[in-house]
């Protein structure tokens, strides 16, 4: 036997108790005769005595254990000493005292700190991942991870859901990212596809009348890496018959207030979540995922500035642009040098600079870059319109909408952490609805669908499509949180003509439609249900509850920026008769 007790669960009750305990050495102390190591397994740890003056033998093997090895102890349990109770550690009212060990692994100094929470070289942490997964941080985070889970199948069981597989080996799926293809052995020159989502195969649960589905689902997309998204990720993926979107939000929104509150130490800002529209959206925040745990919201100077005289901001009026800004609050004290540095930080997103203007206060006139070019009446509507004070630092892009708004809302999370704006023991969640259906490619001068092409346009807009589907509206719903862009889901189409139209329109022609989606548009006509659903970020969501900063931080196994999986060296070369029987001749 190896244990009687686990690490972590013994306590002043014990006392006297004879126990086994094993796993491995956390740290380890020879203080001059008496050798104490802190013994750890998964639920923590104990403190373990060896006194030469009672176990000799037992206590020359404890003087060869270094940090990390496997070891299997016997003891008794005792009250620590006065004075010397650890109030810190779970265990620290006890200690016990061994009279047997047994070394059952050695092992090789880690390249890092598994007992200390040090700043770790992120390639080494991947090469070491078995260690890195051993560190407190990192367990706590998977333990996390499984309550989360845990909870999601615990709840939508009790709804009616049931958990259904579906295949890895599929087709492609339209999520609008690269896939991963998979050659087939036995269909020389064809393919599977990792699927970017189960979307298509949940759908036709809902032909198939399971009405209420839900799946831990692995998702595949070849798409640049960034902190919140990985290669291969996890979603819950649900779907839902006989629905509309509010039955899908409320539901969404029950099951995540019961997350936040059950599995973790944050608090819910906003209860209801706040239902945002997309142009409400853009229009305050610059951004369809804002971080809305404070305010600094962006507004428009067009108005105020049409006609105004200075170049920068008409010309862009007149080409259709915007002229936005933000106040970044009691900012006044800025210097030339790091108001500078905003410019450059705006110009990373495109935009092609910054006007600033610092507030002044009666006999202090206001300090700024284009005051100069502008009457003091306007000047005094655009300190008005950004509601500024004497202190306040108001700044200003003129752009195209799109950079304007990604500007600002870059600008506007920033300053959110330099004022200490953002609580991060708390979690903000907002609804966006009422997407446009599909928006204009230029570069592929076609329209894209903003979600994806099974959305279903509003019932009333059905008539744009045929006449200026950019004012067609979507059934399409995302959840946010601080920030993120958690979920995202839509109610779908269920009408072959309807889907056919969106395949039209986004320059799908029959032929091509037939190919790629001929057995969803088939299945429509054999009595499909009204239906709808989303897909929530597994990693996103853990890592929010978590407080990390990435994705990777609760993934157990992620990969590297590059893709690669640094521990097993994924990818790798294969054999030539393996790309032989695959009938692959690679480039060289
Ligand atoms: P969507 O593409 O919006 O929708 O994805 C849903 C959610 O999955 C998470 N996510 C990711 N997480 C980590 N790494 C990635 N590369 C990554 N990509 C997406 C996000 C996102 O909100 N089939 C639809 C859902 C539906 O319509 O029901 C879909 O996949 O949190
Ligand atoms: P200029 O006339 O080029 O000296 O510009 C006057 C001020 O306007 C400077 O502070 C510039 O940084 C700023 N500016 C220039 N282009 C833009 C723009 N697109 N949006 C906002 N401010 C700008």
């Amino acid at each position: 036997m190896y244990k009687t007790h686990n690490c972590g669960e013994l306590r002043a009750e014990h006392d006297g108790k004879k126990v086994i305990l094993s796993g491995w050495v956390n740290q380890w102390r020879d203080h001059g005769g008496l050798v104490f190591i802190d013994l750890r397994d998964r639920w923590g740890l104990s403190q373990i005595v060896f006194n030469p003056e009672h176990e000799a033998t037992c206590h020359e093997t404890a003087t060869r254990l270094r940090n990390e090895y496997v070891i299997k102890i016997e003891g008794i349990v005792h009250h620590r000493p006065e004075g010397l109770a650890n109030p810190n550690m779970p265990t620290g009212a006890i200690e016990v005292i061994a009279h047997a060990i047994e070394i059952i692994n050695p092992a090789k100094t880690p390249p890092f700190y598994i007992n200390k929470e040090d700043t770790v070289d992120e390639a080494l942490r991947l090469k070491y991942r078995y260690l890195d997964l051993r560190r407190q941080r990192m367990q706590r985070n998977m333990l996390l991870r499984h309550n989360v889970i845990l909870y999601m199948r615990n709840f939508l069981a009790k709804e009616g859901f049931i958990e259904v597989e579906t295949p890895i080996l599929f087709k492609s799926t339209p999520e609008g990212a690269r896939d991963y293809l998979v050659p087939s052995r036995v269909h020389p020159g064809k393919f599977y596809a990792l699927p970017q989502s189960p979307q298509q195969l949940k759908q036709l649960l809902m032909i198939a009348g399971y009405e209420r589905y839900f799946q831990i689902a692995r998702c595949f997309r070849d798409e640049d890496q960034r902190g919140d998204r990985q290669p291969e990720f996890t979603q819950l993926d649900l779907e839902m018959s006989f629905v509309d979107q509010d039955d899908i939000l409320t539901l969404t929104e029950r099951l995540m207030t019961g997350i936040v509150e059950d599995v973790s130490d944050k608090k819910i800002l906003h209860k209801p979540f706040p239902r945002f529209n997309y142009p409400e959206v853009m229009e305050r925040f610059g951004i369809d995922k804002p971080d809305i745990r404070f305010g600094l919201e962006l507004k428009t100077l067009n108005d105020l500035v049409a006609d105004c005289g200075f170049k920068v901001f008409s010309n862009t009026i007149n080409n259709g642009g915007m002229v936005r800004g933000i106040n970044a609050k009691r900012c006044g004290t800025y210097s030339r040098k790091k108001i500078d540095e905003l410019t450059k930080f705006v110009r990373q997103f495109g935009a092609k600079g910054l006007a600033w203007l610092i507030v002044g206060d009666g006999d202090k006139p206001h300090r700024s870059s284009f005051i100069k070019f502008l009457k003091p009446e306007i000047v005094d509507n655009i300190v008005k319109h950004l509601e500024g004070e004497p202190g306040d630092l108001l700044l200003i892009v003129a752009d195209t909408a799109e950079i304007a708004n990604n500007a600002l809302a870059k600008l506007r999370d920033e300053f959110g952490k330099r004022l200490g704006l953002v609580d991060d023991d708390v979690v903000a969640f907002c609804w966006v609805i009422d997407f446009p259906l599909v928006m204009w490619n230029e570069d592929e001068k076609r329209w894209d669908p903003s979600h994806h092409l099974f959305t279903a346009p509003m019932d009333e807009d059905i008539t744009f499509l045929d006449t200026d589907p950019s004012k067609a509206h979507g059934k399409q719903h995302d959840l946010v949180c601080n920030g993120y862009e958690l979920a995202g889901g839509s109610i779908r189409i269920h009408q072959r003509d309807i889907q056919e139209k969106i395949f039209d329109l986004i320059g799908l022609d029959i032929e091509e439609a037939k190919d790629q989606f001929g057995h969803m548009l088939e299945a429509f006509e054999y009595g499909t249900p009204p239906h709808g659903g989303i897909a929530s970020g597994i990693d996103r969501l853990v890592m929010i509850l978590a407080g990390e900063p990435n994705i990777s931080e609760v993934i157990a196994f992620p990969k590297s920026q590059s893709a690669a999986d640094l521990m097993a060296g994924v990818p790798t070369p294969v054999m030539e008769h393996q790309l032989n029987d695959l009938h692959i001749r690679l480039q060289t």
